[in-house]
C-alpha cells in the first residue's frame, strides 16, 4: 500500500509537470483524476488491440497452411490520438469526457488488416466473426457498396471481452479490411483530402475515383489469376 501511494504521487507529479501544473496554479484534484480515468481507458483500448491482433495472427498461421499462401499481408493498429478523440467528440457534439468516449466513439481502438486477395478479406472477417466472444456491432461493406469517391475496404465494428483484475469489460474496436491495392489507394486519397486548396480539385477527385475502378478490375483479375493457379493444383 505505502508502495503504491508513492508510485501514485510520482505519477500524479509527472503528469502536473507533463500539463503545467505549477505552484502558483497546481492541476486541480478534478482534472488529475480525469487524467487518470482517460489514462485507464486508453489502456484498455490497447489491451483489446493486442487481443484482437492475436486472433488475426492465429488465423493467419491456420489459413496459411491450409491454403496457398497467407490471407493476411499485415495488420497494423493505433490508438486514437488524444486530440483526434476531442475533436471527434465535439464535432459529435459531446461533452470532452471518458464516459463520453466510451459512448460515442467506435474507432479509438482501430486495426488495419492488408489481404492479398479479396476473397481473403471475407474468409478473415467470418472466421473472427464465427467466434463466440467476439460480438459485431456495426458491418459496412465498402467493397459490394463503394463510396461515391471509389473508396472501398470492408468495415467491422466488434466489441470483446477484455479481462482485468477485478472485472472483464465489454471493448470496443474498429476493424478495416482491405487489399493491398485498396490501402494503396486509400493512403493517397488521405492524403489529398488534406490538400484539397488547389483549383483542380475536381479533376484531382475525379481521376482518383477512376484509379479506384481501375484497381477493383485489378484486384478481380489477380483473384481470378490466382484462382486458375490453385484449383489445377
Ligand atoms: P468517421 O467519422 O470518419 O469515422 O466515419 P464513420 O463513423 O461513418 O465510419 P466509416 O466506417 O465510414 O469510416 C471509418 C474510417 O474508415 C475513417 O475514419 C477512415 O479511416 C476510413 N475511411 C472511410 N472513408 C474513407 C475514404 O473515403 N477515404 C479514406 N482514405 N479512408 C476512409
Ligand atoms: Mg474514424
Amino acid at each position: 500500500k505505502p508502495v503504491l501511494e508513492t508510485k501514485l504521487k510520482e505519477r500524479t507529479e509527472a503528469i502536473k509537470d507533463f500539463f503545467g501544473g505549477n505552484e502558483r496554479e497546481p492541476l486541480s484534484d478534478e482534472t488529475l483524476e480525469r487524467l487518470f480515468q482517460f489514462e485507464e481507458l486508453m489502456v484498455k483500448y490497447r489491451s483489446a488491440i493486442r487481443e484482437v491482433t492475436t486472433k488475426l495472427e492465429i488465423l493467419n498461421d491456420e489459413l496459411s497452411s491450409s491454403m496457398n499462401g497467407n490471407p493476411i499481408e499485415s495488420i497494423q493498429s493505433r490508438v486514437k490520438r488524444p486530440y483526434s478523440i476531442a475533436k471527434k467528440l465535439t464535432r459529435l457534439n459531446q461533452p470532452v469526457t471518458v464516459d463520453a468516449i466510451a459512448e460515442n466513439l467506435n474507432d479509438v481502438a482501430g486495426i488495419r488488416v492488408i489481404c492479398p486477395f479479396i476473397n481473403d478479406i471475407y474468409k478473415v472477417a467470418d472466421m473472427l466473426l464465427m467466434q463466440d466472444d467476439v460480438h459485431l456491432v456495426r458491418q459496412k461493406d465498402y467493397i459490394k457498396h463503394p463510396k461515391e469517391n471509389g473508396y472501398r475496404s470492408l468495415h467491422l465494428v466488434i466489441e470483446i471481452p477484455v479481462f482485468f483484475s477485478t472485472k472483464k469489460e465489454m471493448i470496443r474496436v474498429e476493424i478495416q479490411i482491405r487489399t493491398v491495392a485498396m490501402d494503396f489507394w486509400a493512403s493517397l486519397e488521405h492524403q489529398i483530402r488534406y490538400k484539397n486548396d488547389s483549383p483542380e480539385v475536381q479533376a484531382i477527385a475525379d481521376e482518383l475515383k477512376d484509379c479506384a475502378d481501375t484497381i477493383a478490375q485489378t484486384d478481380l483479375r489477380m483473384q481470378e489469376l490466382r484462382q486458375r493457379i490453385t484449383s489445377g493444383t
